[in-house]
């Protein structure tokens, strides 16, 4: 019975115009909260100071051609759905992914009731909701969604050629490659996009049928949930002649971080006898520009300089210091997400998260 009031309340409140997230809330509330704080849902220049910033410098922003919609706000018709960011019928509904040499484009199924999705085990079915016959038989049967139908036949939602209609490549007027995400993390089923930025954690994915687990909607990523990647980046001491060597192990198949305006960080510090002595900071980053130096996206036609950490790379650093047995090596590896050679160019000065120094991973080793 109470399901029953449920569906009935469920029914009415979809006749009512609001937006497609709060619809999916009644049913996928666990899913739907992670996503409000993810940056998918903030995408936008109404949500995300960052991107703004670098929309108010670009040529278009004066003839109000917002090209970043393709990626930043598909689908929206207005500047309401604008507001929305990346939605969840947006990527439920991507059905292919077309390869082009400057940027992919997503294909999206003509049908906004039916979602694709991933699950093992049911990767043939297509889950059919037939509102008139079995609206009612929701209590005895709990097969399908009541609101929406499912099909678990789209390979790309398994190896995550997916998530590649955005995040695989992006060249600009000057036919430069302002940024590009390896394939080699959308290619098995084991470990891929997926896998990674959204892992599987405690909750049920629906409220009508009860799981365990569902696939983390917050996207772990650079601005949110750093530390659900920490994993992936192993860090090592190892002592040598006339001092020691950090090696670092980016497990990512694709460089460590992939946005030109970031900047990664490894800082060390020497204890010794309770007193710290910082040693030399070693920076990676990708910066792209022209003949003039350093340069925003849409004028870079050269990578400038180049010392990001690669896909599967293992980099190992020296450092020269005398080394005593009960010595402590405190390590950080952690980036700036706005590099702070370009914060006043781009207004973000008084901007928090822009300036911030984000640990991703922090470890101690004792000198034998
Ligand atoms: C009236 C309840 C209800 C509403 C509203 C609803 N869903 Fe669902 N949804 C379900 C149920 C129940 C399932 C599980 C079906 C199953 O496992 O057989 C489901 C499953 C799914 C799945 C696939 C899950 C899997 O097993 O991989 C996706 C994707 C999905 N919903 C997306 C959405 C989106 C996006 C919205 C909003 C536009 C939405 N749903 C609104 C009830 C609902
Ligand atoms: C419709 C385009 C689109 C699709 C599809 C898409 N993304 Fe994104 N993604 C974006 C945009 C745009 C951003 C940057 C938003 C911003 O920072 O303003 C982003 C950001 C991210 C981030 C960084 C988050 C952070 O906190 O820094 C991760 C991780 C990510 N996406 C993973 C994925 C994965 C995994 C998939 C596939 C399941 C996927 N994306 C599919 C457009 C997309
Ligand atoms: C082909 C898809 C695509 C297009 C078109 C696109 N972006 Fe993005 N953008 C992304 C993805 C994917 C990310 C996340 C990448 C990452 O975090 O490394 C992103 C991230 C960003 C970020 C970093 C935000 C942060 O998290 O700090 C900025 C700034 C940005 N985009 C600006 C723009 C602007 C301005 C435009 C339009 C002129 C634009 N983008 C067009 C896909 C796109
Ligand atoms: C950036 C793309 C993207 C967006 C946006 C997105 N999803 Fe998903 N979602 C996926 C992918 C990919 C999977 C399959 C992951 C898996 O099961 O391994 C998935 C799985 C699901 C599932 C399956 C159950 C589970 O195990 O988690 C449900 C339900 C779901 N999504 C609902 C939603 C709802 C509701 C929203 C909006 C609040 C949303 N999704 C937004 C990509 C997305
Ligand atoms: C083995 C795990 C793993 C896989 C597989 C993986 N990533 Fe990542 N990803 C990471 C790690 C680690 C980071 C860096 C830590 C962070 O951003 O906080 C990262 C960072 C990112 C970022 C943020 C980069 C930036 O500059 O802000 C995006 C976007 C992203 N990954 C997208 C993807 C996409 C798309 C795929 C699939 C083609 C993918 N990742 C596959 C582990 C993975």
């Amino acid at each position: 019975m109470k399901k029953l009031v449920l569906s009935v309340f469920v029914l009415s409140s979809l006749l009512f115009a609001e937006s497609a997230t709060q619809t999916c809330k009644k049913c996928h509330p666990v899913i739907v909260d992670e996503f409000e704080n993810s940056m998918h849902r903030n995408s936008t220049i109404y949500s995300d100071a960052i991107h703004k910033a670098v929309w108010d410098k670009h040529p278009l922003k004066a003839k109000d051609e917002y090209t970043c919609a393709k990626c930043h706000t598909p689908n929206a018709k207005n500047e309401e759905d604008a507001k929305e960011g990346i939605t969840c019928v947006s990527c439920h509904t991507i059905k292919d992914v077309e390869v082009h040499a400057n940027v992919n484009k997503n294909v999206y199924s003509k049908d906004a009731k039916t979602f694709y999705s991933e699950e093992p085990g049911r990767e043939g079915e297509k889950v059919v909701y037939k509102k008139e016959s079995s609206w009612f038989g929701m209590n005895t049967s709990s097969v399908g969604s009541p609101y929406h139908d499912i099909d678990y036949t789209n390979e790309k939602f398994y190896n995550a050629q997916m998530c590649m209609g955005c995040h695989s490549h992006r060249k600009n007027s000057n036919e430069f490659m302002v940024c590009e995400t390896s394939k080699e993390g959308a290619k098995s089923k084991e470990e891929n996009c997926i896998t990674c930025h959204m892992p599987k954690v405690d909750g049920t994915a629906t409220t009508i049928r009860q799981t365990q687990k569902h696939s983390f909607h917050g996207f772990a990523g650079t601005r949110k949930n750093p530390q659900m990647l920490s994993k992936h980046v192993e860090i090592d001491f190892k002592k040598s002649s006339g001092g020691f060597e950090i090696t670092i192990d980016n497990k990512a198949p694709h460089d460590l971080m992939l946005h030109p305006l970031r900047v990664v960080e490894l800082r060390v510090n020497l204890l010794k006898d309770k007193k710290a002595t910082p040693l030399k900071t070693h920076s990676f980053a990708r910066v792209i520009g022209n003949e003039e130096g350093p340069s925003m996206p849409w004028l870079a036609n050269k990578v400038v300089v180049d010392t990001m950490l690669k896909a599967n790379e293992k980099k190992s650093i020296k450092y020269d210091a005398a080394l005593l047995s009960g010595d402590k090596i405190e390590v950080q590896l952690g980036y700036f997400v706005v590099n702070p050679k370009a914060l006043k160019k781009l207004n973000l000065e008084e901007n928090e998260e822009a300036q911030k120094f984000t640990v991703l991973k922090q470890q101690h080793f004792t000198v034998e």
